[in-house]
């Protein structure tokens, strides 16, 4: 059996139920290659202020490579630590014995002057700091993919909703690029969370910090921290990092999860905007002619499982007595969980937009119900010198009256048209087109084909990286 981190206090082994009930490898041996990182920075940090010799500090962190080499997870399928998992506590135990397997009883020194209340909280930052950026990267490659499918839908018009009833035309790759500015937005609140992870807590030990004469600002700028906790009790209790991440996640689901349910929407034949590519989509086991669009309904799905682990994070925290408490352990599942569904996602999501192609029924579109042409009406009259709730009036008068008599706005005479419009001429025809419409707008960050393109030059600069 591993060695446990305590036992000299205790008589008694502990009972089989409760190591199952509390036992974390299974779940913290995800954070094994950043311990690694920062027991060697610690073991250092020991050799450095003679609390071992240069020779132990260079044996301890050299074990502990081969320790992250040997358990390093080559196949995502499988878990090299979980033969470990049924008889060790938690990876801080799980890195010590192999240590000791490796070094001998100078595998004891290496706990030195710290807790796992402090060196939890580290491992922790440590990979954020590590795994967010790598989350940043797939978010900014899934925004590449949405660039270039608009891009190929470039000059689609497409009827813009509000309620979800047809409101006035747009672009559909002004609706793409919506999806890009929401992302890029995601990816800035990440950064922000990131930057605060910035104050290392190991030093803090339990509490209360160490009578050792230890140097953790030696240990912050190997593990690239700025600084140093300023209070020990905060450093150990402290999870805002976990929060913000998965605050930060929680709202970039919310916008996947938005964009999923607009593609189902696209892709279902009611609307029949895109089309999705065979190895994104899957059958029916009963009804042989179709094809769904699971991905996104996996999205729009698993979105609540995020928003989940931020609450039951919020619900470990209130009201959590000081200063370290077993309950926290609660935090890494959730954590976990959430940045690798995030990281699946983003990734099946990349594949399956980069795959879509746009339906020729949508590119050749013209607005049967061209009803969501009132707006452009109206703002014609306005632009005449008629004040902006007088045309509205009028213009839903002429909407009532085509409506009563089931025609479109196209159908109505110049004799009717001047009923509710008086002295319009023939070119009120001519604002009932989509491309025309959507054209005629000026301000900036509208759907104008010309102010589309700019955003569209303007995020394939920046993403050119990616
Ligand atoms: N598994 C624990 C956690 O994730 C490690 C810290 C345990 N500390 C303790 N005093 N029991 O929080």
């Amino acid at each position: 059996m591993a060695g446990k981190l305590w036992g000299g206090r205790f008589k008694k082994d502990l009972d089989p139920v409760v190591k199952c009930f509390s036992y974390s490898l299974a779940v913290d041996g995800e954070l094994l290659q950043a311990e690694i990182a920062v027991s060697q920075a610690h073991a250092r940090m020991l050799a450095r202020v003679r609390l071992i010799s240069a020779a132990e500090g260079r044996r301890l962190v050299s074990a502990l490579a081969q320790i992250g080499k040997k358990f390093e997870v080559k196949d995502p399928h499988e878990d090299p630590l979980a033969h470990y998992r049924k008889n060790t506590e938690d990876i801080h135990t799980f890195i010590q014995s192999e240590l000791a397997k490796r070094v001998g009883d100078l595998a004891k020194k290496i706990h030195t002057g710290r807790s796992r209340n402090d060196l939890v909280v580290t491992s922790t930052l440590v990979y954020l700091k590590r795994t967010l950026p790598v989350l940043d990267q797939k978010i900014a490659k899934f925004e590449k993919a949405i660039v270039n499918l608009a891009e190929k839908a470039f000059d689609v018009v497409i009827p813009g909703l509000t309620h979800l009833r047809r409101a006035q035309p747009v672009l559909l790759s002004h609706h793409l690029l919506a999806y890009v500015g929401m992302l890029d937005r995601d990816r800035s609140r990440l950064r922000d969370a990131l930057g605060r992870m910035d104050k290392l807590p190991l030093g803090a030990g339990a509490l209360a910090g160490s009578s050792l004469a230890l140097d953790p600002k030696f240990v912050a700028r190997q593990l690239g921290f700025k600084g140093v906790a300023e209070n020990s009790m905060d450093a150990v209790s402290d999870r805002d990092f976990v929060l913000e991440t998965l605050a930060g996640l929680s709202i970039l689901w919310v916008h996947l999860s938005r964009l999923a349910e607009d593609f189902i929407l696209w892709n279902s034949e009611a609307f029949d905007y895109v089309r999705l590519d065979d190895s994104v989509a899957t059958g029916s086991s009963l009804m042989p002619q179709k094809k769904n669009p699971d991905v996104f309904e996996l999205i729009r799905g698993r979105a609540g499982v995020i928003f989940g682990n931020l609450l039951s994070s919020l619900t470990l925290l209130k009201g959590l007595p000081f200063a370290y408490n077993r309950d926290l352990q609660e935090d890494k599942p959730a954590l976990f969980s959430a940045i690798h569904k995030t990281s699946l996602a983003l990734e099946a999501l990349a594949v399956t937009i980069d795959r879509c192609r746009i339906s020729e029924k949508v590119r050749n579109w013209t607005a049967q119900d061209d009803f969501l042409y009132a707006t452009d009406l109206l703002e014609h009259w306005v632009k005449k010198g008629i004040s902006f709730q007088a045309a509205h009036e009028r213009v839903g008068r002429l909407v009532r009256y085509a409506a009563d008599r089931e025609k479109n706005l196209g159908e109505l005479s110049l004799s009717e048209f001047r009923k509710f419009l008086p002295g319009v001429d023939s070119g009120v025809y001519q604002l009932l087109d989509p491309w025309s419409s959507v054209s005629r707008k000026k301000t900036p960050g509208s759907t104008h084909p010309r102010e589309v393109k700019k955003c569209l030059r303007v995020w394939k600069k920046r993403l050119s990286g990616v």
